[in-house]
C-alpha cells in the first residue's frame, strides 16, 4: 500500500517538474508567495521576480527582487523570454477574480501558468486541475473532481469525488467538501468549514470558518455558523 501512494506521489511530482519552465515569476508578494516559491523550485525552476500592486511593499524574499505594477512589469519582461517563463499569481482569498485578471494578462505576454501541486498533494488520477491552480500540503483532490483556473485547495483540504470547482475558487486550510458540490466562480470556503453532499455554493459566495453547509448557499451570500445561516448583508 505504501509503495503504491510512493509511486503515486512521484508520479504528481513528475507531473509537475515536467511542465514548469526554467524560471517563473510571482503575482503576489505576501504570504502565498512564500508558501509557493519552496514548492515551485523543488520541481526545479527558479523563481527570479515578484510583482505586486502595492506600492513599495518589501521582497518577500532577500534573494528575489520586487516590481510594482504593470508597467513595470512590461518593462522587466522586455529584457526576458518569455515563452521560458512561468506564473504563479501568489493572491489568496478573497481575491479570486484577481487572480484570474492576471492570469489572462500574463497569458497574453506570453508567459504560461505554473501548476504548484505540493508533493504530499494527492490528485486523483482522473481529476482535472485547471491551468495555474495551486494543490497545497496535504490536499486532497477525489476522483473526477474538477478544478478551474487559478483556484486554491489549501493545506489539507479535500475536494471531494466529482466536486467541480469553477474559476478562481479557494478552498481554506482543513475545509472539507463532501462528494458532488459545485463551487461556482470565486466562491471562498473558509478554513475548516464543511460542505454536504451535493450542495451548489453561488458566485462570489463566502462560507465562513468552521460552518457546516446543509443547504445550497446563494450568489454573493456570506454564510456563517452550524448550521450555516445568512448573514443579512450580501455582497456583490
Ligand atoms: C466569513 C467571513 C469571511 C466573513 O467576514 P466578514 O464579512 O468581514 O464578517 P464580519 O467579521 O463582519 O462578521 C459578521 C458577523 O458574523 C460573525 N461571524 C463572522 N465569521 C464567523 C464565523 N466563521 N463563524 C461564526 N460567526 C461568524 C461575526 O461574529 C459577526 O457577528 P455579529 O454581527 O453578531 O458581531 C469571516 O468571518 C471568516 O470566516 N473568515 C475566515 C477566513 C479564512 O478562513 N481565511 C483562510 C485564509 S488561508
Amino acid at each position: 500500500m505504501q509503495s503504491v501512494i510512493l509511486a503515486k506521489l512521484i508520479t504528481i511530482v513528475e507531473r509537475s517538474r515536467s511542465k514548469l519552465p526554467p524560471q517563473v515569476i510571482l503575482w503576489g508578494g505576501t504570504g502565498q508567495a512564500k508558501v509557493v516559491r519552496p514548492i515551485i523550485e523543488d520541481c526545479g525552476s527558479r523563481v527570479v521576480a515578484v510583482f505586486d500592486d502595492t506600492p513599495e511593499l518589501p521582497s518577500p524574499f532577500l534573494d528575489v527582487p520586487i516590481y510594482c505594477g504593470q508597467d513595470a512589469f512590461e518593462r522587466w519582461l522586455a529584457s526576458q523570454r518569455p515563452e521560458e517563463t512561468g506564473f504563479c499569481v501568489s493572491i489568496g482569498n478573497p481575491h479570486g477574480r484577481v487572480r484570474l485578471r492576471l492570469h489572462d494578462f500574463l497569458v497574453t505576454h506570453g508567459l504560461s501558468p505554473v501548476g504548484v501541486v505540493h508533493p504530499t498533494a494527492w490528485i486523483a488520477e482522473n481529476a482535472v486541475v485547471g491551468p495555474g491552480a495551486q494543490i497545497l500540503a496535504g490536499a486532497i483532490v477525489g476522483p473526477e473532481a474538477r478544478i478551474g483556473r487559478q483556484c486554491i485547495v489549501n493545506t489539507n483540504a479535500s475536494v471531494d469525488h466529482e466536486d467541480i470547482l469553477e474559476d478562481g475558487v479557494e478552498v481554506a486550510p482543513g475545509a472539507t467538501l463532501c462528494g458532488l458540490v459545485h463551487a461556482r466562480v470565486n466562491a471562498w470556503i473558509c478554513a475548516g468549514a464543511t460542505v454536504l453532499p451535493r450542495i451548489t455554493i453561488g458566485a462570489d459566495a463566502r462560507v465562513g470558518a468552521g460552518a457546516v453547509v446543509t443547504k445550497d448557499v446563494p450568489d454573493g451570500a456570506v454564510v456563517v455558523g452550524v448550521p450555516a445561516r445568512q448573514l443579512e448583508r450580501e455582497r456583490c
